[in-house]
């Protein structure tokens, strides 16, 4: 492990801890499993994620998988068997990071002296007793889609376990024995599952109460559009002018419940262009119906 990594690393050894009481607390130690460390301190190390640790929302630990490989090369892949192109993640050293840490208390890291020398314990032929509420997730191209709705199931475990896939794949029985569960963050190919778990690590994170503003904090669930809500209408700031397109005189108004209205029909509007597929599953009123079918939109329109 080089320097910035174990730096990088240390805030966010300590588990997530309660800093009041009483009010709606929800908490998540994310464990995360990756060849590639390095790669998260600069999402993790800023805004949202950064105060969300700081305020013990959230605790992040990384894992190398690599730390957990006892040969002298230190090997994670091979090549498969049956033959073709690329190298796929070996099983052995996922299953013992993942066994290991998951059977310390959250917060555990392997401390770095004993890394590839000093391991403890671990069973290769046998399965360790995995705490069974925590789910133990795949990420790869292959899983189910990942959406605001999943966020928000996920949002609810006290500890959730991300194991990023890398190479052309990871060996099925990692899949068939360790994982729980399976998430693909979208219809396209990432060179590795870092960056899907950063996706996750930060909209789960936006979803424990505390983690934004708390202006932004209650106008998420049914508005949000991964959960069948209206997309947002256009935003204004300063200056009022610029480069000729002017601010709506609408919002300069001060007549706050004409301005509410404005922004919803312009959310309609915005969901009409951008998304008309949400609009056939949202419970919409009579004037919400009127609106649209002004617009063209009619109720039996196809995605
Ligand atoms: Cl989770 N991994 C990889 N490698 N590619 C992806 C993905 C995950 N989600 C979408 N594309």
């Amino acid at each position: 492990m080089n320097e910035i990594e174990s730096i990088e690393l240390e805030p966010t050894l300590q588990p997530a801890n309660p800093v009041e009481q009483g009010a709606d607390v929800r908490r998540i130690h994310f464990d995360l499993f990756t060849l590639f460390p390095a790669m998260f301190a600069g999402p993790f190390g800023e805004s949202i994620i950064h105060r969300a640790q700081e305020k013990r929302l959230i605790s992040i630990a990384l894992h190398n998988i690599r730390d957990y490989t006892t040969d002298r090369h230190h090997v994670c892949d091979g090549t498969p068997y049956g033959g073709g192109g690329g190298m796929i993640m070996k099983p052995d050293p996922i299953f013992r990071a993942v066994e290991t840490v998951l059977t310390q208390p959250p917060g555990w890291t392997l401390p770095a002296e004993d890394i590839y020398v000093n391991l403890p314990a671990w069973d290769p032929q046998a399965p360790a007793d995995l705490p069974p509420a925590t789910p133990i997730i795949l990420l790869t191209p292959q899983g189910r889609l990942f959406n605001q709705a999943v966020a928000a199931e996920l949002s609810a475990y006290p500890r959730l376990a991300l194991i990023c896939g890398r190479y052309e794949g990871v060996d099925e029985r990692v899949r068939n024995q360790l994982a729980t569960d399976e998430i693909s963050i979208g219809d396209y190919v990432l060179s590795g599952g870092e960056l899907a778990a950063m996706v996750i690590v930060d909209a789960v994170t936006r979803l424990l109460p505390g983690a934004l503003g708390f202006e932004l904090s209650a106008h998420q669930d049914s508005h949000s559009p991964g959960l069948g809500g209206l997309l947002e209408g256009p935003h204004y700031t300063r200056p009022q002018t610029f480069r000729g397109e002017e601010t709506p005189p609408v919002l300069l108004s001060g007549h706050h419940a004409q301005v509410a209205q404005w922004r919803h029909e312009q959310a309609l509007l915005r969901t009409l262009s951008q998304r008309p597929e949400f609009l056939r599953t949202l419970p919409l009123s009579k004037k919400e119906l009127l609106f649209l079918q002004r617009q063209g939109w009619s109720p039996s329109d196809q995605p």
